[in-house]
């Protein structure tokens, strides 16, 4: 998972992540997309960020008007049978929490920029958790005062960045 917030915790300012980040922010989230096979993010998310041409295989996970949630332990084991290995999630926040209660994320990277956006914005995770995730911190880069964190789900699979 990636997300970038603000240090009241919001993920999104005016509806949209842009204005959260620094150009540093971007440039990480640039490189660390060449790392992966593939991008995968919520409709919401394409919807309030558009989303065109990003260079990496683009997944956006749906339902659709009175559908049932998309199975994601079916997805990705179909995506990695077509031999993506690699997946970075961008979000949101709903797709986060389905991902979170199903076990599937191994690694937050974590933006924390210096500023306040106040009530209004969710956070970078919606919905409930059966118990607390406990987090590792992999690394903290720090530049302007904005924090770069790397966390790893505790139990995950070894780092294969
Ligand atoms: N700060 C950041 O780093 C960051 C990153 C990403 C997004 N955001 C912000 O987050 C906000 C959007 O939040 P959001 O929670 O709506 O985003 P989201 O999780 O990308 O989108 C939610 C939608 O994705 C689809 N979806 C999610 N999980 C699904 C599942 N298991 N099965 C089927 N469909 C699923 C559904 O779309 P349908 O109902 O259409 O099928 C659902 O309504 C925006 O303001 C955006 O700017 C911030």
């Amino acid at each position: 998972m990636n997300f970038a917030v603000t240090v009241d915790g919001r993920a999104a300012i005016g509806g949209v992540s842009g204005p959260i980040g620094s150009k540093a922010d971007t440039a990480m989230l640039v490189g660390l997309r060449k790392r992966f096979d593939a991008v995968m993010i919520g409709a919401g998310t394409k919807r309030a960020e558009g989303y065109e041409k990003i260079g990496p295989r683009l997944v956006v996970v749906e339902s659709g008007p009175g559908r049932e949630p998309a199975d994601l332990p079916a997805l990705l084991r179909s995506l990695r049978d077509e031999g993506v290995r690699s997946l970075l999630c961008e979000g949101g926040p709903t797709l986060h929490g389905s991902l979170q209660a199903a076990g599937l994320v191994d690694e937050l990277f974590l933006t924390i920029a210096p500023k306040l956006a106040g009530a209004g914005a969710a956070g970078i995770l919606a919905g409930e958790l059966a118990e607390i995730e406990p987090l590792e911190l992999a690394w903290l880069l720090e530049q302007d005062g904005e924090l770069f964190a790397r966390y790893r789900s505790i139990g995950a699979a070894p780092d294969s960045l």
